[in-house]
């Protein structure tokens, strides 16, 4: 085959022999110059690092391929599919560095990930688009809509500068009690924590994605916490205690890489359905980000997602001085299905692109 037809060579984070871990350097590299093209210098792609870790765990299996042409890596794809729960989605990735695009790379990578996900018995497909420029037209719509994906959700990416923030006086309803924690949290509230990630994953808008109640227990989120720690994040947690039964009702989390500290995340926020109308979102919100500017004080911006739809989230960080930066098109398409989905194929436990 001549050296300028595309290879498409499988990498994984769990390899440790080096031309394995330069391999997947190389693969978690093309995501940075992508997501570096699309959204500019402060882009929010993994690091190799943080990939590395998303891949040992349990939860989800991850297959990835890079494309080389002339041993240059220029390309590349991941298939990442829940293990505890949603048994036919995946999330499809594919990224093409821009001199390389329009010869067909792109659609030889998509092929590959619609092989894997049907090995791995998928037949709901997942992917996401992100572009900076002020406007809802997506430059890779029609590349995605051309291949049978139909939007699903759009999603807001919003930022925070920390230093301008105009932080609201956000008080405690009676009954209720606030609690910050910094990296680790008591074990004694992580049967609680579990059921708060469960219903996250259904409660937070989804627009038309079909996605099922995912599977949380204290061995996941003990294992999903022990991995962020290895992923060199630092985590600040408020969590909303209701005082009557003990129990947490609430919580939201930033994590901050600490290797690039000045880039802060917002991950989840939610209040359980029965503790809304009491203004705890608020309240969360505020003293977490009182805390992180306490307790992380190298954190200049902190980054958030919001469905387009979540109005009363996104008037809420907007009183805060949170201002959209970029916009994300959620997509989805089903396979046809050929028999019955088949089982998980042998090999190494693996899962994730965001655990
Ligand atoms: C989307 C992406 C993967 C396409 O890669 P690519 O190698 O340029 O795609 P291909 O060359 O295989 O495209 C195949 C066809 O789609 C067309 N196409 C590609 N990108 C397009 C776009 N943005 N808008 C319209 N048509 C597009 C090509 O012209 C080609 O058409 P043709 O066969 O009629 O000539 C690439 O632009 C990329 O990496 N974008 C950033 C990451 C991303 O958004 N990925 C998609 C979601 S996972």
């Amino acid at each position: 085959m001549s050296d300028l037809v595309p290879r498409l060579v499988p990498v994984s984070g769990l390899d440790t022999d080096p031309e394995g871990i330069a391999r997947f350097d190389a693969w978690a590299g093309v995501l940075v110059d992508v997501a570096r093209h699309e959204q500019g210098e402060d882009h929010d792609a993994w690091s190799a690092q943080e990939l590395r870790e998303m891949e040992a765990s349990p939860s989800k299996r991850r297959l990835q391929v890079l494309a080389v042409v002339g041993g240059e890596a220029v390309g590349a794809a991941g298939v990442i599919a829940p293990l505890r729960d949603n048994p036919t989605v995946c999330w499809v990735v594919v990224a093409v560095l821009p001199g390389h695009r329009r010869r067909g790379l792109g659609d030889r990578l998509l092929g590959w990930a619609h092989e894997r996900a049907r090995e791995l018995g998928r037949t709901t497909l997942h992917a996401e688009t992100e572009w900076t420029a002020d406007t809802d037209r997506d430059p890779q719509g029609p590349w995605v809509e051309r291949h049978g994906f139909v939007l699903a959700q759009r999603v807001l990416r919003s930022d925070l500068l920390v230093a301008s923030a105009e932080l609201p006086g956000a008080p405690v309803a009676p009954g209720y009690r606030l609690e910050t924690h910094v990296d680790a949290m008591p074990e004694t509230d992580l049967a609680d924590r579990a059921v708060l990630a469960r219903r996250m994953s259904t409660d937070a808008p989804l627009g038309d994605l079909e996605l099922e109640e995912e599977q949380w227990d204290e061995e996941r989120v003990r294992g999903e916490d022990e991995r962020t720690r290895a992923m060199g994040r630092r985590v600040v947690s408020t969590f909303a205690r209701d005082l009557a039964s003990g129990r947490l009702v609430g919580y939201t989390s930033i994590q901050v890489p600490q290797d690039a500290p000045h880039l802060a995340f917002q991950h989840d926020t939610l209040v359980l359905r029965e503790h809304r109308g009491h203004g705890l979102g608020l309240a969360l919100k505020v003293a977490n980000l009182r805390a992180l500017a306490d307790g992380v004080p190298d954190v200049r911006t902190v980054r958030t997602w919001n469905a387009a739809t979540n109005t009363h989230m996104l008037a809420v960080n907007t009183a805060m001085g949170f201002r959209v930066g970029a916009r994300v098109s959620q997509w989805q398409k089903h396979l046809p299905r050929a028999g019955a989905p088949r089982a998980e194929p042998p090999g190494r436990p693996g899962p994730t692109l965001g655990a």
